[in-house]
């Protein structure tokens, strides 16, 4: 009976101190497992007097019984602080804003290329395209520059022989436009374009936007009207245009387009010089020598032409100060077009 009464107090000890289910499982099978404590002492049973028998028989019993309730008990406290646990750590906060990945993005000139090819898309001109190694003959002589004619000093060329160079504007997609379809025509030509020229606001390889438009009847005012359309649509409603009378050999008469300036809207600051205005293009009425060399009557089409650089309209449109920027790939500055 001694005994069973220490069984039964260290039993109970063991169960109370128990942290794990693990040490649950070892407690059932020492105290009341098949060679356990419990089983052990029933053991000692036939060896007692008949009449302490179911006595002792009893007594055993019930402590097996309190044990295994209190085991019971026990295992269920446990296993719900196990659940608890591992709920807790397991815990998914699904309102943690996400990582996101590093993301990357179009480079300015791309994007305001693309910008201008979309209002032009808007306007009604198709998209076309030309090689930029180009002939003489496409880049100077069509667009009305014979050889030794003072206009090509206009622009430092790079040649690979003497009929081959690479092209220093996009008028060339001008003429290969005009030999490859009769009028109507409104379409523009981005692309890369070519010159022997490095400092801050220009490099020796930049953008441009070749425009031409041939109908009948196609005159100045169209231009303007297409032009100042194009800048109130890239720069802002309130940007005003100002043409000056200017000289291309392809064009006639020729102008030079100035905007109303994007940062201190005409006020005059540095990025304007003072002057509140800012070049933007070349343009003007295409020459009737260049409508007639490409294969268009000009006694029944007239048409309009215009070029401007990328690079420039970027460095306007966003203030910079110098056009290096835009070709270091400092991803300090590209981000800020994100
Ligand atoms: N090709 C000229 C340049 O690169 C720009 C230009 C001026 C294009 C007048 C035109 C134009 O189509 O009509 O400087």
């Amino acid at each position: 009976m001694d005994n069973l009464t220490t069984i039964l107090e260290s039993c109970k000890l063991e169960i109370s101190n128990a942290l794990t289910m693990q040490q649950m499982y070892d407690i059932r099978v020492r105290y009341l497992g098949k060679s356990g404590e419990l089983t052990t002492i029933m053991r000692t049973l036939k060896d007692l007097p008949n009449e302490e028998k179911p006595i002792f028989g009893k007594k055993v019993n019930d402590v097996r019984v309190q044990l295994e309730a209190l085991i019971v008990e026990k295992e269920s406290v446990l296993k719900e602080a196990e659940k608890t646990a591992r709920i807790n750590s397991e815990y998914i906060d699904i309102t943690e804003p996400a990582k996101l990945p590093n993301k990357g993005n179009l480079h300015p000139i791309t994007q305001v290329k693309n910008e201008i090819i979309e209002i032009f898309r808007s306007l009604g001109f198709e998209m076309r395209q030309g090689p930029e190694i180009e002939t003489d003959y496409y880049n100077f002589q069509l667009l009305n520059i014979p050889k030794d004619h003072p206009a090509r000093d206009m622009q430092d060329t790079f040649y690979f022989s003497d009929n081959l160079l690479l092209r220093t504007h996009t008028s060339p997609c001008q003429a290969r436009t005009m030999q490859a379809k009769q009028p109507p025509i409104r379409m523009i030509c981005p692309g890369k374009v070519y010159r022997s020229d490095d400092d801050a606001t220009h490099s020796p390889m930049f953008q441009q936007v070749e425009g031409l438009v041939v109908d009948k009847g196609v005159t100045m005012c169209d231009l303007k009207g297409t032009l100042d359309a194009f800048v109130k649509a890239f720069f802002s409603e309130d940007t005003k245009t100002r043409f000056r009378p200017s000289y291309f050999p392809f064009t006639e008469p020729s102008v030079e387009v100035d905007v109303t300036c994007s940062v201190c809207k005409g006020e005059g600051c540095r990025l304007c010089k003072g002057t509140g205005w800012i070049e933007v293009l070349g343009a003007g009425v295409v020459n009737p020598k260049v409508l007639d060399d490409s294969g268009i009557d000009s006694s029944v089409y007239s048409g309009f032409a215009f070029g401007m650089g990328i690079d420039r309209m970027t460095m306007i449109k966003y203030g910079l100060p110098d056009m290096r920027l835009l070709f270091e790939n400092d991803t300090r500055f590209l981000k800020q077009f994100n």
